[in-house]
């Protein structure tokens, strides 16, 4: 596995690769990595010659008072992990290669990013945009790939790429879960053992609001009281938000009709997690 940390080395080592008409799957993430990360890696591995991992904790989709400064970076940990993946090049660069310090270009989405996370974190998504636009640029990938765990980042770079051309193909992996049913997360290591526990009730939301729809309910103010007092049980969990919204705009619906995306962000401790289905009625 080749370790990359230059900027002007990828694009190279990129153009080289183009050039011989290899195809380049390129899965971005901020480390800490695990076996959802893992699933994004093979998923790129059977689209692409030469699959690139690139590693880099994004301070710009950072908001103040968020976790930048303490986001878990289990360097050599995370070496290991792509070299068993079978990951070609791993593009490990710090600040200094991806932000010149008056860097002033940004990309905004203005439509898609308005509600769920982007409510609560305004201009995360901007920098999750920008960020992976840089990523592309420097990469060169032929496709991309993107956990459906965050969902609306999935939807905002399916957005970038079509209204800005990128010639970048997205692919999508599912959610990877723990045995329980906990999505996996870089962030699942903030809970204590109690929280851990806790921590079930967004995936034990999203079975029961699929349970409820096979029963027939699709009145969404229903569904989502259900779901709030459910949820009020449990000690260290604070609700963000339990949306229920078309699964292409993004916008709320009041039932649950055709593709509709229910996400919740919720906070155990002061761990925020967040989770997602789409049903299909
Ligand atoms: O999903 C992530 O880990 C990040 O938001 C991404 C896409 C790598 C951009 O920093």
């Amino acid at each position: 596995m080749e370790m990359i940390r230059s900027v002007r080395e990828m694009q190279q080592r990129a153009l080289e690769e183009r050039r011989k008409g290899r195809l380049i799957g390129f899965v971005p993430t901020m480390g800490c990595l695990h076996a959802g990360h893992l699933s994004l890696v093979k998923l790129a591995r059977a689209r692409a010659d030469l699959v690139v991992l690139s590693i880099f904790v994004n301070p710009i989709q950072f908001l103040p008072g968020e976790d930048f400064a303490c986001y878990p970076r289990p360097v050599e940990r995370d070496e290991a992990l792509c070299l068993a993946a079978g990951v070609d090049v791993l593009f490990y660069p710090d600040n200094d290669q991806m932000y010149a310090p008056d860097h002033s270009v940004v990309i905004q989405e203005t439509f898609l990013s308005q509600g769920l996370c982007g409510a609560s974190r305004p201009g995360h998504f901007n920098g999750v945009a920008t960020v992976v636009a840089k990523l592309f640029n420097i990469v060169m990938p032929d496709v991309a790939v993107f956990g459906q765990k965050d969902a609306q980042q999935l939807r905002v770079i399916h957005r970038m790429i079509r209204d800005l051309n990128v010639p970048v193909e997205i692919i999508s992996g599912p959610i990877v879960r723990e045995a329980d049913g906990l999505a996996m997360s870089s962030r699942n290591r903030y809970l204590t053992p109690a929280e851990r526990q806790d921590a079930l009730c967004l995936h034990r939301s999203l079975d029961y609001v699929e349970s409820r729809i096979r029963e027939g309910e699709r009145d969404v103010e229903t569904l989502r009281n259900e779901l709030a007092s459910r949820l009020a049980h449990v000690p260290s969990a604070r609700v963000e938000y339990i949306e229920f919204v078309n699964d292409e705009t993004l916008r709320p619906v009041a039932r649950v009709e055709g593709a509709v995306l229910v996400a919740l962000a919720i906070r155990i401790g002061t761990t925020r997690l967040i989770d997602n289905t789409v049903l299909r009625s």
